[in-house]
C-alpha cells in the first residue's frame, strides 16, 4: 500500500515536471490554427527532457523531420525500420498532438533500389506503382488511426510548374500522384491527405499544383489540402506573394497548412530560394557571418519578418489550418548546413540554448489577439 502510494507520488511529480503550464505559442493561436514542430530520433525516445519539455508547452501538433521518409522507414526491400515512426506515434498520442505523417512519396531521401529491377533496370509503370503502394500500404497502415494528415506527395513541380522529372515522373507520369493518393485514401480513409512543396508562392509552380489538385478532386480522388513549405528568407518572398498563394489555395477548395516554416538570416550564394536539396556549397566566413552570434540589425529583422508572417497567417485563419516550425530550436535547424555546410544560423523562434525569443514571442501575443 505505502509502497503504492509513494509511486503515485513519484509519478505525479515527474508527470506535472512535464506538464508545464507555463503559456506557449500554441496558446496564443488556439482558436486560428495548430502551431507544429518538426522533431528528430533524440527528441521522440525522449533522450533530450529539455527538447520534450518545450515541445510539449509551445506545441499542439508534429511532424516527423526525417523518421518516415523513405530511406529510413524502408531502406531495403523487404527491410522496414518503425522504430522512429512507433515513438513518434506514441509521442503524439501522449500530447494529444495533431500528428503529420511526412512523406510517403518523394524524389529525395528514397534508396534506388525502389527504381529498378535486379539487373538494374528501370522498372515499368506498373512494376513501380505497386512497390509504391506496397509501401504506403505499410506504412500509412501501421498508423492507420494515429496519424491525422499525411504529406502523401511532396515536391513533383518544378518552379515552371511543370512536372519535376524524377524516376516517380519519367516511370509513371502524374498517374503516381494520382496513385498514390487513392492508395493512402484506401489504406486510411480517416487521415487528411496532402501535397507538399517548397515555392508554392510562386504563381507558375502553384498554377501547376492548382491544376492537378483540382483534376484529382474532380476525379473523386481525396486530397484536403496544400502544404507551403514556409523555408523563407528574411526580405524574400514579399508577403504578398505568401497572401496571393494563401487565397488561391483556399479559393480552389483546398486547406492551406504552412509546413516547414524557417527563416534564413545567412547570406545565400547566388539565386538560391527555397529547398532544393541538390544545391549544397562549401562554407566560407563571408557566408558565415555570425558564427559568434547574429547581429543585433539581423535580429531585429528576423522578430520583425515573423511578426509580418504570422500578423499575415492571422489574417487568414479561416484559411489556414496549421503552421508548423522546421524544427525545434536554432541548434537543431537543418539550415546550419542548408545551402552551405556547417554554418551558424538563427532561423527559429527558439535559440540553441532553448530560451525562447521573448521579444518575437511578446509580438505574436499581441498579434494573436486580433
Ligand atoms: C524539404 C522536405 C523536408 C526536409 C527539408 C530540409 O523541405 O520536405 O522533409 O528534408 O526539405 O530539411
Amino acid at each position: 500500500m505505502l509502497k503504492n502510494t509513494l509511486l503515485l507520488i513519484c509519478l505525479t511529480i515527474v508527470f506535472s515536471a512535464q506538464k508545464p503550464n507555463e503559456e506557449g505559442l500554441k496558446d496564443l493561436f488556439t482558436d486560428s490554427f495548430y502551431i507544429g514542430v518538426a522533431v528528430n530520433g533524440q527528441q521522440v525516445s525522449g533522450k533530450v527532457p529539455e527538447e520534450l519539455a518545450l515541445i510539449e508547452r509551445h506545441f499542439n501538433s508534429l511532424s516527423p523531420e526525417n523518421g518516415l521518409k523513405w530511406e529510413k522507414v524502408h531502406p531495403e526491400m523487404d527491410r522496414y525500420d518503425f522504430e522512429f515512426g512507433d515513438a513518434y506515434v506514441a509521442l503524439g498520442e501522449k500530447l494529444g498532438a495533431f500528428t503529420i505523417g511526412h512523406c510517403l512519396v518523394w524524389h529525395q531521401q528514397v534508396p534506388n533500389w525502389v527504381f529498378v529491377d535486379e539487373a538494374g533496370r528501370l522498372l515499368g509503370k506498373e512494376a513501380l506503382l505497386s512497390r509504391m503502394e506496397d509501401h504506403i500500404a505499410q506504412v500509412a497502415g501501421r498508423y492507420k488511426g494515429k496519424i491525422d494528415g499525411w504529406d502523401v506527395v511532396n515536391e513533383a513541380f518544378n518552379e515552371d510548374g511543370s512536372y519535376r522529372e524524377s524516376n516517380w515522373y519519367k516511370v509513371a507520369g502524374k498517374d503516381f500522384i494520382k496513385a498514390a493518393f487513392r492508395k493512402a485514401h484506401e489504406v486510411d480513409p480517416a487521415a487528411e491527405l496532402y501535397y507538399n512543396d517548397y515555392n508554392v508562392w510562386k504563381a507558375s509552380k502553384r498554377a501547376g499544383i492548382l491544376t492537378l489538385a483540382k483534376e484529382m478532386k474532380a476525379e473523386g480522388i481525396q486530397i484536403d489540402g496544400i502544404g507551403m513549405q514556409g523555408h523563407y528568407m528574411l526580405e524574400s518572398p514579399s508577403l504578398e506573394q505568401i497572401e496571393q498563394g494563401i487565397i488561391e489555395i483556399a479559393e480552389a477548395g483546398f486547406q492551406v497548412m504552412i509546413t516547414e516554416l524557417d527563416v534564413d538570416v545567412l547570406p545565400r550564394p547566388g539565386n538560391t530560394q527555397g529547398a532544393d536539396l541538390n544545391i549544397n556549397f562549401a562554407n566560407s566566413p563571408k557566408y558565415n557571418p555570425f558564427a559568434n552570434g547574429i547581429s543585433p540589425e539581423s535580429a531585429a529583422k528576423l522578430s520583425q519578418r515573423y511578426t509580418d508572417l504570422f500578423q499575415l497567417f492571422q489574417k487568414h485563419k479561416d484559411k489556414i489550418s496549421r503552421v508548423t516550425f522546421w524544427g525545434l530550436h536554432d541548434g537543431r535547424s537543418w539550415l546550419n548546413n542548408f545551402p552551405v555546410r556547417s554554418r551558424t544560423n538563427y532561423p527559429l523562434l527558439i535559440d540553441r540554448d532553448l530560451k525562447v525569443k521573448e521579444d518575437v514571442f511578446a509580438k505574436l501575443k499581441a498579434i494573436s489577439k486580433d
